[in-house]
């Protein structure tokens, strides 16, 4: 690859004070000096949070221009870290790129050693990114579940958002861990799909969102995986059994919790936030190898809802946001 070939990228731009995604072409001396390793991006995904930023909604983006995606894989084309050689297949998910620093919508770009996941043996580059950052989430989601005790056999486990990214990941892993998973959804059209994943049984989201929930209902989750928060993590708390736990990691329902303390003083629930953006390097690397071996090829096939050129990001950025992509959407670098 020479610095001078250009190659097609997908930019943030705020020529007068709106935010404009542009498709341009970049050489290499256009890209930061943001890491030392070159990476040749194969594919990106288009998670809730890109969405967002490509939008220009919920201050997501800390300057501009900007490359966004939060998520990329592809192979180490130079590396100044011995870590990394020419040819590695690597992804990166988070660590701030696509916010702080430029991200996946571009064919090459500069990413750090430490940011760098090497892509486990099982999965294709493309299958990585049916992952992403929603996959790699959920699983973290499942792991904290598990070190806060929650066993297969010790009740309902109950996935909010269940048809989205994040959502179709958690149960998926769940029910291949050996829960019994409720999946709460706004789409019960989605109802076949969903047991195909591992679903026991669904509910319609509305039975989460009492607008002023009670501060303790009838105990029924012994487990939660939440990606609504608002009215249904608010709901959701009041609805634990004792000493059950909660993994919260969205907000596509909203960002705000008016709750109450009895469920945590009376039933020890616990809640738990979830951070896959800066988590630590030995947890990720844990997840990642628990993705490869937990999800076969065929369910993860099942998960990508499309694979779009970069051209497709903004329309499909409008989409995700109205909460119409059932489970990934993977973003093709080459297309
Ligand atoms: N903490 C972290 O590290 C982390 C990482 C990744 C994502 N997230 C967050 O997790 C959330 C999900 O991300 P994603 O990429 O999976 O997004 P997504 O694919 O759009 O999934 C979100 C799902 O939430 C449901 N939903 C949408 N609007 C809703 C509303 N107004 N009320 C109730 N439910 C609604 C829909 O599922 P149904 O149609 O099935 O109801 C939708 O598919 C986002 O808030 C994202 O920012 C956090």
């Amino acid at each position: 690859m020479s610095v001078h070939e250009p190659f097609p990228a997908l930019v943030l731009e705020k020529p007068a004070g709106t935010v404009e995604p542009r498709l341009r072409q970049l050489r290499l001396t256009d890209l930061p000096e943001q890491g030392e390793v070159l990476v040749e991006v194969a594919y990106s995904s288009l998670n809730y949070k890109d969405g967002l930023a490509v939008t220009d909604r919920g201050r997501i983006v800390r300057g501009y221009p900007i490359v966004p995606g939060v998520d990329l894989a592809g192979r180490v084309v130079s590396s100044g870290d011995p870590a990394l050689a020419p040819g590695d297949r690597v992804l990166v998910t988070g660590r701030g790129i696509g916010e702080d620093h430029w991200g996946g919508y571009s064919r090459y770009q500069r990413v750090q050693a430490e940011w760098a996941v090497v892509v486990p043996e099982a999965l294709d580059l493309r299958q990585a990114m049916i992952i992403g950052t929603a996959g790699y989430t959920a699983m973290l989601s499942v792991m904290t579940l598990e070190a806060q005790g929650l066993r297969p056999g010790e009740g309902e486990v109950l996935v909010t958002g269940a048809s989205g990214g994040v959502g179709s990941m958690a149960v998926a892993l769940l029910a291949r861990a050996g829960h019994r998973v409720v999946a709460s959804t706004g789409r019960l059209s989605e109802r076949d799909w969903l047991e195909g994943l591992g679903a026991a049984a669904l509910i319609h989201r509305r039975e989460l969102a009492e607008a002023e929930p009670r501060p303790l209902r009838s105990e029924r989750w012994a487990g939660a995986v939440d990606t609504v928060g608002g009215t249904t993590l608010a709901t959701l708390i009041a609805s634990m059994r004792r000493h059950g736990s909660i993994a919260a990691c969205g907000l596509a329902g909203g960002p705000q919790l008016a709750t109450s303390v009895f469920p945590f003083i009376l039933r020890g629930v616990n809640l738990m936030g979830i951070d896959s953006n800066y988590c630590p390097a030995p947890r990720r690397l844990a997840a990642w190898q628990r993705l490869a071996r937990d999800l076969d090829v065929a369910c993860l096939e099942t998960l990508q809802h499309a694979l779009i050129p970069l051209a497709a990001v903004p329309a499909m950025s409008e989409t995700i946001l109205a909460g119409g992509v059932r489970g990934r959407v993977v973003v093709d670098l080459n297309a």
